[in-house]
């Protein structure tokens, strides 16, 4: 059951201000008071608790005497639109959901079915209590959660080393310098991606050659890479792509044949699997974020991982000003960057991370109740998972098929906006932002595959917590929009 529906849970001899306390706390105005098989007798609301202290009640009053018995409920299976006519019509904010014997199942809020984030971190009382040691400390920077945390990642992810910094972003940066690409020299990269991944060669005045998606997986396609392969070209940067790992033999397999470096954009992945290995132990490092919107966040951050002693050195020395081990604050053995993560931060990535598991299979749950209620709905295609991969969740994006046109999409966006569910256009075509169309001289039509998916993809709410009521919501607003275009 979830934890917000426990927290305003009561027995009939509990007491008015037990109520209040409830009340005040959770936020949710109204407390639900179920026998001891937990089926619904009444519920007690804020204007219950008024009325009846001005009616000469008091504080030690049982909440028996004062509450609405046989109250408006909802049944498991009503939809999101019943439950919305329903408080419409009543005029009510809250509906309990019983089952057939009247046993408690859930609560339905109006303010949680109209206003949906895109994303939302997963913060328990075990994060909020490993900060807390953490401020009591001296240690808010340089300290043992962050080696703490290193360790604790490079051995879920499988790698010798893991190396925290401050974001994804500055990880990407750092590996591109410490596999020296430079002026003038070319990474073969994506452009169907956040633009971090691409302008990361762009710091260091390298050119990021870009190559076409595979309309499936939409990571990189393979089979495009070696034409685009020249003399100046220094590395491949794969990004796996919400989540989808890229076909990372294959990449691996031509980057061998023309000895280039691998650099493994994971930040969408971690958790993901390639063939039953991990996503960022193929290539020479690989970055994972942890930007709130991540399967594990540290508020801002991320981790470069690598198997390769001279990597993971360069790193530790760039992101803390270029310091080497055992250097003073003051002695800089190269040029550096203040890059580090804070102990905050890394002691709420521990505790994001010790719930990995849990939290990777929420978010296939929420992918599968998602899927359930999209196959059904023509226009719309689901996301596609190849049989080779473990998909770890980042985000949940649909794809509109060929009748529907960039208009159609904006006009589907908007209709979604105005019903208070926020959606994401991920990802506009890297080429296409203005300062890539003004260095590089790119068009439309450079990169087909790339800009067809561009202009379809829709990215739905998507987190942890995100309720079946929900996503029965934004299914059903998400298929009338889609019916009022009469495609
Ligand atoms: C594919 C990809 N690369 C790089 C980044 C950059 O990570 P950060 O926002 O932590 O700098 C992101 C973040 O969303 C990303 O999705």
């Amino acid at each position: 059951m979830d934890k917000k529906i426990d927290s305003i849970v009561l027995k009939e001899n509990n007491n008015v201000k037990a109520a209040m306390e409830r009340i005040e706390k959770s936020g949710v105005r109204i407390v639900l008071i179920v026998d001891d098989g937990r089926k619904l007798l009444g519920v007690v609301t804020d204007g219950n608790i008024r009325r009846s202290l001005l009616s000469g009640k008091n504080f030690n009053t049982s909440l028996g005497e004062i509450m609405t018995k046989n109250p408006i409920v909802a049944k498991e299976l009503d939809s999101a639109a019943e439950l919305l006519e329903t408080m419409n019509k009543r005029g009510i904010q809250e509906i309990p959901i019983v089952n057939d014997q009247g046993i408690l199942v859930d609560i339905a809020l109006l303010s949680d079915l109209k206003n949906i984030p895109l994303s939302s971190p997963d913060i328990t009382k075990k994060e909020v209590e490993l900060i807390n040691q953490v401020l009591s400390t001296p240690f808010l920077s340089i300290g043992p959660k962050i080696k703490e945390f290193e360790k604790k990642i490079a051995n879920f992810v499988g790698t010798k080393y893991a190396i925290a910094i401050n974001s994804g972003t500055s990880g990407l940066h750092l590996c591109v310098r410490s596999l020296d690409i430079k002026d003038g020299d070319e990474v073969i990269t994506t452009p169907f991606s956040f633009i971090a991944s691409s302008n990361c060669i762009l710091f260091e005045r390298a050119k990021p050659v870009f190559v076409d998606i595979d309309e499936n997986t939409l990571c990189i396609d393979p089979n495009k890479i070696e034409e685009k392969i020249t003399k100046k070209t220094k590395a491949i940067l794969p990004v796996h792509i919400f989540g989808h790992s890229c076909e990372m033999e294959k990449i691996m397999e031509i980057a061998k044949r023309y000895n280039l470096a691998v650099l493994e954009d994971a930040c969408e992945a971690l958790g993901g699997e390639y063939k039953g290995r991990k996503v960022g132990t193929f290539g020479n490092a690989a970055v994972f974020a942890f930007y709130p919107n991540k399967q594990i966040t540290t508020g801002e951050g991320g981790v470069i991982v690598t198997d390769d002693e001279r990597i993971a050195k360069l790193c530790q020395s760039m992101r803390n000003q270029g310091r080497d081990e055992g250097d003073s604050w003051l002695s800089h053995s190269r040029l550096g960057y203040n890059y580090r993560m804070t102990e905050i931060s890394a002691a709420l990535g521990i505790t994001q991370l010790s719930r990995i598991e849990e939290i990777l299979e929420k978010r296939q749950k929420v992918a599968e109740n998602y899927n359930k209620k999209l196959e059904k709905i023509d226009g719309v295609k689901i996301p596609y998972v190849s049989p080779e991969v473990k998909i770890s969740w980042f985000v949940y994006v649909i794809r509109l098929d060929g009748r529907f046109s960039l208009e159609d999409k904006n006009a589907i966006l908007q209709k979604l906006t105005q019903k208070g569910i926020n959606c994401g256009n991920y990802f506009p075509s890297i080429h296409l932002e203005p300062f890539y169309v003004k260095m590089f001289g790119y068009k439309n039509g450079d990169f087909p595959i790339t800009e067809r998916v561009s202009n379809s993809t829709i990215a739905l709410p998507f987190y942890n917590n995100l309720t079946e009521k929900q996503i029965d919501y934004v299914c059903d607003n998400l298929n009338s929009a889609i019916r009022e275009l009469k495609k």
